[in-house]
């Protein structure tokens, strides 16, 4: 079932075309994932959905709110974590969330709760009577994070959450979108990190100076390149008849040997790799090591658009 529909979105800045024309669906339940590189219209989108900027033409909805028609209701199950921090450095930790709890319209009680509950959640207790002027980017981009849950979203924008922050918040971060995704929240994420994409997300739309190029599962944006999995085999005393017997394995599409290296090309590396073990132990070749390279997102990128994702 669909909890947001993005329909035929444009946005124009004086002649510029930032976002031009992107639809998509998100099911409820899902983490999706938007990736593209600086520029793409990531940002001009999320604020577009979080009723912040209003759309040239088209329209999404969330949970079958208008953006458009009905900014209020989808403020109200929206949780939105832009892209810059939004948090008052004059404050601590505690009297911000307290304060974007209020402005959400939580009683004080319940601003009070949730703001502990979200401190504990992002494991920054310890430290919330600090001024946010004396936190680090990373943590100040966990409390933006709690400061967008408090008031229980049912779907949760996130741009770029993890840009310029140490590693230990970064995998933080992950690890939070992944345990609120179990939850039962529905997260649309932003990155141009395709690791970050490739480890969270269910379904990922690739986006490219304003549009989206491609869509899909990981498996489908991978079969767009069309290219086989690789696997590199180290190994001793193979011979060019013991390769050419490895051809005849199902799915395997091509083998070769170079020095004390055999390359297996296959649609499916992971599934004929037991065969490929097994029929090299039959011959007596010794393995030294076997690595599996498969496309990834950053070669569909580069196959779409004949340029990195991060240049
Ligand atoms: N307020 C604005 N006025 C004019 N042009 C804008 C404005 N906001 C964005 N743009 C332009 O729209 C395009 C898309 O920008 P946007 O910030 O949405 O990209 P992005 O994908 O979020 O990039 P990044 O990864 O750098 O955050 C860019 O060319 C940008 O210069
Ligand atoms: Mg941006």
């Amino acid at each position: 079932m669909k909890i947001v529909e993005v329909v035929d979105i444009k946005k124009t800045f004086d002649n510029k075309m930032a976002v031009d024309g992107v639809s998509f669906e998100v099911k409820k339940g899902e983490i999706f994932g938007l990736l593209g590189p600086n520029g793409a219209g990531k940002s001009t989108l999320t604020g577009i959905l979080s009723c912040l900027l209003a759309p040239t033409s088209g329209d999404a909805s969330i949970d079958n709110k208008s953006v458009v028609g009905n900014p209020m209701g989808v403020k109200k199950i929206l949780g939105v974590i832009p892209q810059d921090i939004a948090l008052y450095p004059t404050l601590t930790a505690r009297e911000n969330l307290y304060f974007w709890g209020r402005m959400y319209d939580l009683s004080a009680v319940e601003a009070r709760a949730r703001a502990e509950d979200l401190l504990k959640m992002v494991g920054l207790t310890d430290r919330a009577d600090e001024l946010i002027d004396t936190y680090s980017g990373g943590m100040k981009r966990r409390i933006n994070i709690a400061a967008g849950l408090l008031h229980r979203p049912k779907v949760l924008l996130m741009d770029e959450p993890t840009v310029g922050i140490d590693p230990q918040s970064r995998n933080h971060i992950l690890e939070t979108v992944k345990t609120l995704n179990n939850q039962g929240l529905t997260v649309i994420y932003t990155s141009h990190y395709m690791e970050e994409v490739e480890f969270l997300c269910d379904r990922i739309a690739i986006m490219d100076q304003g549009k989206i190029i491609a869509q899909g599962t990981q498996d489908e944006l991978r079969q767009v390149v069309g290219s086989d999995d690789v696997i590199r085999i180290n190994v001793v005393g193979a011979t060019e008849d013991t390769v050419a017997e490895l051809t005849q394995i199902p799915l395997v599409s091509k083998a070769s040997l170079k020095e004390n290296e055999i390359d297996v090309l296959s649609k499916k590396g992971r599934s004929v790799l037991a065969d490929v073990v097994a029929k090299l132990n039959e011959r007596e070749v010794k393995i030294n090591s076997v690595e599996i390279q498969e496309p990834d997102l950053e070669v569909v990128f580069l196959h779409l658009t004949g340029k990195n994702l991060r240049d």
